[in-house]
């Protein structure tokens, strides 16, 4: 959606993974808070996006929304406020439907203009569209709507659609929305996670800045997955150009946790500047090779071990598209580097090998490598 927004895919937190429908404003401001002091603000995840379970059941006399009196006393504008000065952003949810999926709370359907209005006035800067309880009419009809009423506000707001993924949004989501839903909800385990990812793959074409596929927001930090699954699902929405939307509690976060969601060369393969998703570009069993372009003849690739027995994963030039004869660096965007550590800094290792025609890498089941290579002249 020509808005103005989302030149690289969205980044921030959202309440749902972790918090479901248990959520208050409290919760929200401490989530605030984490962003910034655990240094992710600086990093990029700027966007504090309230979901489902935020308002009273029914609006008020002339048809307003109103935020949940026992959990969100204060009110929504005195949240954004409280955000904004944190220079954060603030998002928060609807429905397409009557009422959302919670049926804790009303949708939008037929209140489009009343209810972008009510947002832009509250300074929101991020609205998640949910699909349930709709009236069976098209979601191409419904969610033009509220991208129309949205524009008409002249507030430029994030325009997230969640249709999960059904009637394909992503071929008509680029004149609708920022990013789109591909899959119906993520779960917190790896066959989960993987499914997310494949389906999302399908339509990488169709990524690109203004808007971008969406297979759901991020398990890391609940708990269901080891470390080296959440490095594969971080590195796999990395690549994919998928919305960096934190789903743990980050009031409370692991170690582990802050360094797979704050590894900086990871985020930058997300939001280099050519916003070209990256692809499975094999499959060797339950081997993969996934790649893409980035900025500067760079190319990034994902050598993944999806099956129980430690393997070799070669990247052959001709399948990730290098020219044969290019001699490349590369990168490895996980493996620390212990002498930097040993200093105190979190840094990773440059290989002192060169590779030419192909890379290979001996990979433990459910453990990836994630490479930047780089030609050398
Ligand atoms: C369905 C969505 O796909 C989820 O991400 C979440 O927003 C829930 N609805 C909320 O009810």
């Amino acid at each position: 959606l020509a808005n103005g927004l989302a030149v690289t895919p969205p980044m921030g937190w959202n309440s749902w993974n972790h918090f479901n429908c248990f959520i208050n404003e409290t919760i929200i401001r401490e989530t605030a808070d984490a962003l910034v002091s655990t240094g992710l603000a600086k990093l990029g995840y700027r966007y504090v996006n309230i979901d489902d379970c935020w308002a009273e059941y029914n609006r008020d006399a002339k048809g307003y929304l109103v935020a949940r009196k026992s959990t969100f006393p204060s009110g929504i504008k005195a949240l954004a406020d409280y955000v904004h000065n944190k220079g954060l952003k603030l998002g928060i949810y609807s429905d397409a439907g009557y009422q959302t999926c919670s049926k804790t709370m009303p949708g939008s359907l037929g209140h489009e203009e009343q209810d972008a209005y009510t947002f832009a006035s509250w300074g929101i800067d991020y609205l998640k569209y949910d699909n349930c309880n709709n009236d069976g009419s098209k979601p191409t009809v419904r969610y033009p709507k509220m991208t129309r009423a949205l524009m008409k506000t002249g507030r430029p707001i994030f325009f997230s659609l969640c249709e999960w993924g059904d009637m394909h949004p992503a071929l008509w989501g680029a004149s609708v929305g920022n990013s789109w839903r591909t899959t119906n909800d993520i779960t917190d385990n790896w066959e989960s996670m993987v499914s997310r990812a494949d389906q999302n793959e399908v339509y990488a074409e169709y990524a690109r800045p203004g808007g971008w596929n969406d297979p759901d927001m991020l398990e890391v930090g609940n708990g269901g997955m080891t470390k080296d699954e959440y490095i594969i699902h971080f590195s796999i929405w990395a690549i994919s150009k998928a919305p960096l939307l934190i789903g743990c509690d980050l009031r409370n976060m692991t170690k582990d946790t802050m360094e797979i969601l704050g590894n900086e060369e990871v985020i930058a393969v997300n939001q280099d500047p050519l916003g070209v998703q990256a692809k499975k570009v094999r499959m060797e069993g339950s081997l993969e090779i996934w790649a893409g372009p980035l900025s500067g003849y760079r190319t990034v690739v994902l050598l993944v071990n999806r099956g129980s027995t430690r393997e070799a994963i070669t990247a052959n030039w001709d399948d990730i598209g290098i020219p044969l004869d290019t001699v490349v660096e590369a990168r490895d965007l996980w493996e620390p580097n212990f002498v930097c550590i040993f200093i105190g800094f979190l840094q990773h290792e440059t290989l002192h090998e060169q590779f030419k025609q192909k890379l290979t890498a001996t990979i433990d089941p459910h453990v990836c490598k994630m490479y930047v290579l780089k030609p050398i002249d």
